[in-house]
This record gives structure tokens, sequence and C-alpha cells, in this order.
């Protein structure tokens, strides 16, 4: 009766440090994803902020934009540190660059640049974007 006793005793240890154990690890778990979306960290590969580089130099754009002054359109600069590197924004402002548009800096229209596909207009995007992005 007494060593029943003990080994149900033990079982109920056992339980409750299992419990403990798949609680404080939900706790760790929440804490790190916290951290990411505070912290907004996106990795690019440099390779296409170069391509991205090189397409705009071999089109319209810098007739109407320059990388540290406004012209027609906004600076680069203005625009990366307007817009953070992320999914969302490198997402609009490619279907803006297709689409064309006003309104986000003024009531001038930027024209519309349908022959561009979306994965080229992306890499356009994340070079304009790196250049707020500090180096090291
Ligand atoms: C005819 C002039 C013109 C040309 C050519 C042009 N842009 Fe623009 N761009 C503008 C204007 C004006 C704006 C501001 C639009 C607004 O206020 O929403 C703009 C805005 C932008 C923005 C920011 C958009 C936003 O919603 O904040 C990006 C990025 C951009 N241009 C990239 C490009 C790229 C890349 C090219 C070449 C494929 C290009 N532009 C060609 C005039 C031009």
């Amino acid at each position: 009766m007494k060593l029943n006793f003990i080994i149900s005793g033990c079982i109920f240890m056992a339980a409750l440090s299992s419990n403990y154990t798949a609680f404080s690890q939900t706790k760790k778990v929440t804490k790190t994803v916290v951290k990411t979306t505070t912290v907004h960290k996106m990795t690019v590969n440099p390779q296409e902020i170069a391509q991205g580089k090189a397409l705009i130099a071999s089109l319209d754009c810098m007739g109407c934009h320059n990388v540290q002054n406004k012209m027609v359109g906004p600076a680069y600069m203005d625009v990366a540190k307007k817009y953070p590197m992320t999914t969302a924004n490198i997402n609009t402002l490619s279907q803006k660059i297709i689409a064309g548009g006003s309104g986000n800096w003024g009531p001038v229209a930027m024209s519309p640049h349908p022959a561009l596909t979306s994965p080229d207009a992306k890499k356009m995007v994340k070079y304009i974007l790196s250049l707020n992005v500090k180096k090291g």
C-alpha cells in the first residue's frame, strides 16, 4: 500500500515536470517571433541588386529620377528612406513601376512600363531600397 502510494506520487511528479518543460518551451518560441517581427530583417541577393541597377540604367528611369536629387520623380534615396526593405513594399512598388501613377509624392504621374516583367521590376525596387541599407 505504501509502495503503491510512492509509485503514483512519482508518476504525478513526472507528469508535472513534463508539463512544465512544455510550458517553458512555448514561452521561448513566442519571444523569438516577437523579435523577428520588430527587426524586419530581410536578406536580398546582391546579384539581384546589381541586376536591378543595370536594368534601371538601361531604361528611361533616369530621365525622371536621380539617386540624390528630386527631379520629375522623387530621388531614389528618398524612396529608400520612405520604404524599408520588406516583401510588401517590394510588391507594391514593383507594381507601381509597371502600372505608373501618382499620389504618393505629388500630383505628377510616373509613366507606366507595361513591357517590364514583375521579377525585373522587383530587382529594380531592391536596388532602390538597398540605397538606404547601411553597409557592413
Ligand atoms: C515620366 C517620368 C518618370 C519615369 C520615366 C519614371 N518615373 Fe518613377 N516616378 C515618377 C514620378 C512623378 C513619381 C511619383 C509618383 C507618385 O507621386 O506616386 C515616381 C515614383 C517612383 C517610385 C516610388 C513610387 C511610390 O509609390 O512611392 C519608384 C520606386 C519609381 N518611381 C521607380 C521608377 C523606375 C524604376 C523607373 C524606370 C523603369 C521609373 N521610375 C521611371 C516619374 C517617373
